[in-house]
């Protein structure tokens, strides 16, 4: 198969009717999206990707009106955080309803769901009559794509076409949130932070968001396979670990490297297109801790991710 990179919405629209996959942009990372009421065309998805049966898809539709024609109980909650923060980079978890294919949830009773706030994907959902399912856009295991190239490098022969929307501005994954007796659980930190949602409604954190710096990994079967490049990644202070690996060719990440004037939000926009060309050009990676606060606690969840045993 050839693939295509364009910006023709209209031509997305098509091979997604058809029951094609096709590589999107979001304000995340680039997605792989399918008709997610098509349960064939949701398996090419996992085909594509190599993804594992059990790990279940984000459902992105228009805007908030379309959550209840998938979700059978919308907590209050959700629509005040809603009216803030979507469209934009939070999914959130609810009960299913029937129309949703098993395999879009991997056979669970639970759907998550996005309203992307990128303008192309926006354009697309709205004038599409289905919902797309879609997970970021790299094989399974390997670190999300956040710029069509990224898809192209990865994905080329495999998929019909690669809408271009350039490079994403958030550069990390949705923060993924349940609401639970009237408090949010965090169940993948984002852009939108716990701060910013602790504004609002009690947070609780599920598994592995509050890193510490320097400590260990937490379980492996929880990390080990998720964002990690080929290279090895090394956590710690990048001063004495440059010293340690002195003879190899290693490449820095660090917030003052991936941000001279040291945002966090500039610094999760690149961490994943640096990872990506240290792939290519050295031998290691040797990061150090972003301040665990704001969108720093979801940077180190990918570090600490990345840094996990690798096969
Ligand atoms: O920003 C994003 O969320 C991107 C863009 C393309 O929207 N998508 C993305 O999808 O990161 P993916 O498949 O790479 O990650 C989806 C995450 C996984 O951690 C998955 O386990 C979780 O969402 N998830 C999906 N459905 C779920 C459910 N029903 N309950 C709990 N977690 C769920
Ligand atoms: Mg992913």
């Amino acid at each position: 198969m050839t693939t295509i990179t364009g910006t023709e919405i209209s031509r997305a629209a098509d091979l997604l009717a058809a029951g094609e996959v096709v590589a999107i942009p979001t304000e995340t990372v680039y997605g792989l999206a399918a008709n997610a009421l098509d349960g064939r065309a949701v398996a090419r998805i996992y085909e594509v990707k190599g993804r594992p049966a059990f790990n279940p898809l984000i459902v992105h539709v228009p805007d908030a009106n379309a959550l209840k024609k998938y979700a059978r109980e919308i907590p209050d909650l959700v629509f005040t955080l809603a009216e803030k923060f979507s469209p934009g980079p939070i999914t959130y978890v609810f009960p299913k309803r029937d129309n949703i294919p098993d395999i879009v949830t991997a056979g669970g009773d639970s759907v998550a769901i996005r309203i992307p706030a990128h303008p192309m994907a926006r354009a697309l959902l709205e004038r599409l009559p289905f919902p797309l399912a879609a997970p970021s856009a790299n094989p399974s295991g390997y670190v999300s794509p956040v710029s069509a190239a990224h898809v192209a490098a990865q994905l080329s022969g495999n998929i019909a076409y690669i809408l271009d929307g350039g490079h994403c501005a958030v550069g990390l994954e949705s923060t993924v949130v349940k609401i639970e007796q009237g408090s949010i659980r965090i169940l993948r930190p984002g852009a939108v932070t716990h701060e910013m949602l602790a504004a609002i409604a009690p947070v609780t954190e599920a598994n592995t968001d509050k890193v510490l710096p320097g400590a260990g990994q937490s379980s492996p079967g929880q990390l080990a396979s998720h964002y990690a490049p080929r290279i090895p990644v090394i956590i710690g202070d990048v001063k004495l670990l440059a010293q340690t690996y002195k003879d190899r060719k290693v490449g820095l990440i660090s917030l003052d490297e991936l941000s001279p004037s040291r945002d966090l939000a500039e610094a999760a926009q690149k961490l994943f297109s640096r990872m990506r060309d240290y792939d290519a050009t050295v031998d290691v990676i040797l990061a150090e801790w972003m301040p665990n606060e704001g969108v720093g606690i979801a940077i180190n969840d990918r570090l600490r991710r990345a840094a996990a045993t690798q096969p």
